[in-house]
């Protein structure tokens, strides 16, 4: 499975992120993904935490952020966030893969920015069909993949279909 990338490529691609950050207010990529009031969110490969204020805000108090890395650094940052920000609704998650989460319990599920370094994308996104409920959304962005990549990479095994085409995101619906 995947391993942690180096420490200083972690903060470099953070400090990259705030500026993307800045200029692309990471609330409007996340509208696209049709998070409610009350969702439970698992944002899979958080890195440094830029979708977290956003979703905890879209999700209120009574909904849920569970933030996956398998970096220990973007953990760290994740609770940063949290104990500034005093988000009671943030779970943090270190893991290269399995989430510990029960079966049919996401309602969406997102994968912004790190399909593309999965080095096993399908045991990756069995994982996320099983924690997702029936209904539930896999919510998916990736500028290094061409979207002809993207679709195929997530029907290629039958679990996703894909339900809408975004302007910054493309959302699936968990097939069975
Ligand atoms: C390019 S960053 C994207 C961060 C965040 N989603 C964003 O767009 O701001 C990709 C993240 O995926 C994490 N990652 C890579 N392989 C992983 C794996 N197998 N399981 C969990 N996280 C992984 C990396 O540590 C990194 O933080």
């Amino acid at each position: 499975m995947d391993k942690p990338m180096s420490d200083s490529h972690f903060k470099l691609m953070s400090f990259g992120y705030k500026f993307r950050d800045f200029f692309l207010p990471r609330m409007n990529v996340l509208k696209e993904a049709g998070i409610k009031p009350g969702f439970h969110v698992l944002d899979y490969g958080c890195g440094p935490g830029g979708y977290i204020i956003a979703a905890a805000e879209l999700v209120g108090k009574s909904g849920k952020i569970y933030a996956l890395d398998i970096h220990p650094l973007a953990i760290q940052r994740v609770q940063s966030i949290t104990s500034k920000k005093q988000l009671t609704n943030v779970e943090t998650i270190c893991s290269d893969c399995k989430t510990g989460l029960p079966d049919k319990s996401i309602d969406v599920a997102l994968l912004f920015d790190t399909l593309h370094g999965l080095s096993e994308p399908n045991e990756v996104l069995a994982e996320l069909h099983r924690v997702l409920k029936p209904n539930g959304i896999l919510s998916l962005s990736d500028h290094h993949l061409k979207e002809d990549e993207i679709r195929t990479k997530i029907t290629d095994k039958g679990l996703f279909r894909l339900l809408r085409k975004g302007e910054r995101v493309y959302n699936f619906s968990k097939v069975g």
